[in-house]
């Protein structure tokens, strides 16, 4: 192959590919995006039994007339944190985050708190915590 076909099919390789980045890539994002969706987690009023419960990746916490839900992915790289009862504290197992009683941050590598998440409370005293993933 001569220096003239290299450039000319590698002009046509180069166009296609900007064609299909082009097109490929707001498709790739609106399918990514419409994937959405919110997952919600609800802790049965018998099911609370104490300062701090666990369900499908959220920590409700109750601590004298509040209530806080806190998502138990860590802010660093998403692995899930566990709660120590001794210090009353959130530790990441993977890279050794520490988040306080609340879910703030305490030290790193994480650079965030833990995130609030909203929560709804029925009539019954079920609380629903929600998230999207
Ligand atoms: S994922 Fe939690 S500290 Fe890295």
């Amino acid at each position: 192959m001569d220096r003239r076909n290299f450039l000319k099919k590698a002009g046509a390789f180069c166009a296609r590919l900007g064609l299909v980045l082009a097109v490929g890539y707001p498709a790739f994002a609106f399918v990514l995006h419409s994937s959405r969706r919110t997952v919600h987690v609800i802790f049965l009023h018998q099911e609370r039994l104490g300062r701090v419960s666990f369900k499908n990746g959220v920590f409700l916490l109750q601590r004298e007339q509040r209530l806080k839900a806190v998502s138990a992915r860590c802010t660093h790289l998403g692995c899930t944190v566990q709660h120590d009862p001794v210090s009353d504290r959130f530790v990441c197992p993977c890279h050794g985050s520490v988040f306080d009683a609340e879910g703030h941050r305490i030290r790193g590598p994480a650079e965030k708190d833990l995130e609030i998440l909203p929560v709804t409370i029925s009539k019954e005293g079920d609380i629903t915590a929600s998230y999207t993933l």
